[in-house]
């Protein structure tokens, strides 16, 4: 639906009072509504970066969800403010780990003597707690864009018979170490925090490779082989391209797998003619599809069944216009900050992610 015109009128004039003092972040996978008021559109990983390289902007407008707001928090310096303009936009995945479950995790690591072989990666899709304890621990931080390097690094600090502890995505770690480390799947097992010992017997957790987090996208988790075999059969020739977070089987009968960035990139460079469906969020597919419809690239969804992330989607026009607004008039609104110890150690793995070769 078209953008409501008194809220963009709105929305241009609260940015115009501001002017260079605001900067907007925007992920993929935000509405049209908003995305047209950021500065720059990004994946995860590039957010992160551009709110790190923007030490002149005062305020830090983040159109995504908690998390991405809280490492933008972490990266920025202590005179900046990152707004949220909605604090419900969680993300249901960031919760699947809390600070008490991987505290529980290291001990159940501790006692089966295999942590200290144990390196932790977490995900930028957990909290900052997370990346503290992943900090705390010789661990980094990792992307979907950047999984493999992350992993490599890690399994090199580990040293021979290494581990890595991979939080909260199970399907990007599985992905990541069957795809590009050439690991059998029987290296993997799942930790499950609601089950005492994790759900493993010391022997289990000493013979693995990778410890799995259980934990998933409710989005992307919802994409199955079905949906592949479907579309496939609907669409002659189509290229199935989808993100790292798709379930195991959807990634090993996809054609293309790859970041936000990635998945833009490849459709960027695509041929007239071509056709894709692809596998993650849906602001993005359809914004994708009509961007690419004009150069004769058809763009499909991968299954039609599947909505929109929820929490992605609470970062409406609304919402963006009060922060706006509110910024404008001198009152900070949903201010995000993490405490300074937890940012600290919480840096300490981003910033290995930022170094990684
Ligand atoms: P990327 O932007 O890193 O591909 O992450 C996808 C995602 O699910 C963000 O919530
Ligand atoms: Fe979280 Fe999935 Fe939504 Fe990304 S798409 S914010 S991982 S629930």
């Amino acid at each position: 639906a078209p953008s409501d015109p008194d809220l963009v009128g709105r929305a241009r004039a609260a940015r115009e009072r501001l002017g260079s003092r605001l900067f907007v972040l925007g992920h993929h996978y935000q509405r049209d509504e908003v995305i047209q008021f950021a500065d720059v559109t990004g994946d995860s990983f590039k957010l992160a970066r551009e709110a790190a390289a923007r030490p002149e902007a005062e305020y830090i407008v983040f159109c995504g969800v908690h998390f991405m707001a809280e490492s933008a928090d972490i990266l920025t310096n202590d005179s900046q403010q990152v707004i949220l303009p909605d604090l419900a936009a969680g993300c249901s995945m960031a919760d699947m780990a809390t600070a008490e479950q991987v505290a529980e995790a290291w001990d159940v690591l501790t006692d089966a003597g295999v942590a200290g072989s144990t390196v932790p990666v977490t995900y930028m899709n957990s909290s900052a707690d997370i990346k503290a304890f992943t900090g705390r621990h010789g661990g980094t931080v990792c992307t979907s864009s950047n999984a493999r390097r992350a992993l490599t690094w890690a399994f090199a600090q580990a040293g021979e018979n290494g581990k890595v502890l991979f939080l909260p995505d199970q399907h990007l770690g599985r992905n990541t170490a069957l795809r590009d480390l050439g690991m059998a799947p029987e290296d993997c097992v799942v930790y499950n925090p609601h089950r005492p010992g994790g759900g493993l017997t010391p022997e289990e957790l000493r013979r693995a490779k990778m410890i799995l987090w259980r934990g998933h996208c409710s989005v992307h988790g919802r994409f199955s082989l079905d949906s592949v075999t479907e579309v496939r059969a609907r669409i002659p020739g189509v290229n199935v391209l989808v993100h790292p977070e798709c379930r195991q089987e959807v990634v090993a009968a996809a054609d293309h797998v790859g970041s936000t960035e990635h998945i833009i990139r490849l459709l960027d460079e695509a041929p007239a003619g071509s056709r894709w469906a692809v596998g993650t969020e849906l602001n993005l597919v359809r914004r994708l599809a009509a961007r690419y419809a004009p150069q004769g690239k058809e763009i499909v969804f991968l299954d039609r069944t599947v909505c929109f992330c929820s929490t992605m989607n609470r970062i409406d026009l609304p919402h963006l216009v009060w922060a706006l607004e509110s910024l404008a008039d001198g009152k900070v609104v949903n201010r995000i900050t993490v405490d300074p110890e937890t940012a600290h150690f919480a840096r300490v793995a981003l910033d290995r992610m930022l170094a990684l070769p």
